[in-house]
């Protein structure tokens, strides 16, 4: 079947419009009213493949708490591992997964200053203990005893969700709760970004044209990049395309020949100053080596589960430099709401379905058969109708 590319919605998005309260109206909540609302619903993994729909855990915030009512809730590469059973391992299960989100705060617990019912927010998913030696360090989005929260410990897939306060990001009224929930994702681009030290005017290759490095190959041109990105699958780069983005197919018998050519008639021979390894293959570890200029700046973003072969002759000809980039923190993130919200990251071109919470399943199912690019599960929705 021909996978689908245009923007097919499920339900129409929530505009600005509908959730931004005018002057002197009251706020709303995105969903019907929480008070006459009746049990709100969590989905939870319970093991390979399945997914029940059941009453949240609803308590009273603690103190540093705050209840909050989840609007949109995107499903990542992560969530699919974890739902294909390959992260049983860590994830507790029944669980209730989920990471990159919006939502609307419903109650603060006490000491909780800042922030009020109604406000539109998104959550940084990371719990660190702040005493360990990569804390102690500042570099606490690392913290050696992680939290991802989400992963290991309950996520957004829920109708009512009680996180720490510290992880709040405040969202402007104007940005629509729908492309809210990629800031997330797109605080990883710009943490990988930082990393890899893009700078003005630098030629770039993003290797792997799946959500994350299209969200880096888009922050890396609005950092001034020159950006190519390489991605076999010809609906993604139709997709990248649609994006603004410039791309080649890798593809032996691709009509685009030999992306090491391309490079060498870009650069004049040089290569490339920075390549990002977001496809997670062998072979896209090559590629992105291989690309590169004398001292080319090497980011991996994907996760390989295992040891990759790597040429080392060429780190070592070339003075190349290898850049691990892991997750964000809270400085990614307001960035990350900033470039969404003024529409550098064109968050809205980047979702082909929404569905209700109630069809997690089959949101899942979608993602998994190569349909889409980034679904979102409407939470604020507990109907099955409509369903894709
Ligand atoms: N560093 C972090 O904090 C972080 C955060 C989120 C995701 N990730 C990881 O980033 C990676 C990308 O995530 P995603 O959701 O975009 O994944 P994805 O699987 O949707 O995208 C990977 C893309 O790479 C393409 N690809 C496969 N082989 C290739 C090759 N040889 N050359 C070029 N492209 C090739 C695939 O066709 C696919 O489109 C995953 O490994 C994910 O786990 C890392
Ligand atoms: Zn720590």
């Amino acid at each position: 079947m021909e996978p689908r590319l245009t923007i097919r919605r499920t339900r129409p998005l929530s505009g600005a419009v509908t959730d931004a309260p005018g002057p002197g109206q009251s706020h709303h909540f995105p969903q019907k009213d929480p008070d006459t609302m009746t049990t709100p619903l969590a989905v939870r993994y319970t093991a390979a493949r399945t997914l029940t729909t059941g009453p949240a855990e609803t308590a009273a915030p603690g103190p540093g708490e705050v209840e909050l009512a989840p609007a949109y809730v995107g499903i990542c590469g992560t969530d699919l591992h974890i739902f294909h059973g390959d992260m049983d391992a860590r994830v507790k299960t029944p669980a209730v997964i989920g990471h990159e989100m919006s939502g609307r705060v419903v109650r603060v617990g006490p000491g909780v200053e800042g922030f009020a019912p109604g406000d539109p927010v998104t959550v940084m998913p990371l719990r660190w203990d702040g005493t360990c030696p990569a804390c102690l360090r500042g570099h606490r989005h690392v913290c050696q005893n992680l939290d991802f929260i989400g992963i290991d410990s309950p996520g957004a897939m829920q109708q009512r969700w009680t996180v720490p306060a510290s992880t709040l990001v405040r969202l402007p009224e104007s940005l629509p709760l729908d492309r809210a929930a990629l800031v997330e994702p797109t605080a990883v681009a710009v943490h990988d970004i930082g990393r890899a030290g893009v700078r003005d005017g630098d030629r770039v290759v993003v290797v792997g044209a799946g959500p994350v490095g299209m969200l880096i190959a888009l922050v890396a041109g609005a950092a001034g990049g020159d950006v190519r990105i390489v991605e076999p699958n010809a609906n993604r780069r139709r997709l990248a395309e649609q994006l603004g983005l410039r791309t080649w197919d890798p593809s032996a018998d691709s009509a685009d020949g030999d992306v090491l050519e391309r490079v060498r008639d870009w650069t004049g021979d040089a290569g490339a100053d920075v390549a990002f390894e977001v496809s997670g293959a062998e072979a896209g570890v090559q590629t992105a080596v291989d690309v590169l200029a004398v001292r080319g700046r090497l980011c991996l973003v994907a996760i390989h589960p295992r040891p990759r072969p790597v040429n080392l002759h060429r780190f070592f000809w070339r003075e190349l430099t290898l850049i691990g980039a892991r997750l964000y923190d809270r400085e990614d993130f307001e960035t990350a709401v900033r470039l969404v919200a003024e529409g550098t990251v064109p968050a809205e071109q980047l979702i082909s379905r929404v569905v209700p919470l109630a069809d997690a399943l089959g949101a899942f199912q979608s993602l998994e058969a190569g349909h889409d690019v980034k679904v979102l599960v409407d939470c604020t929705d507990s109907s099955s109708e409509g369903s894709a």
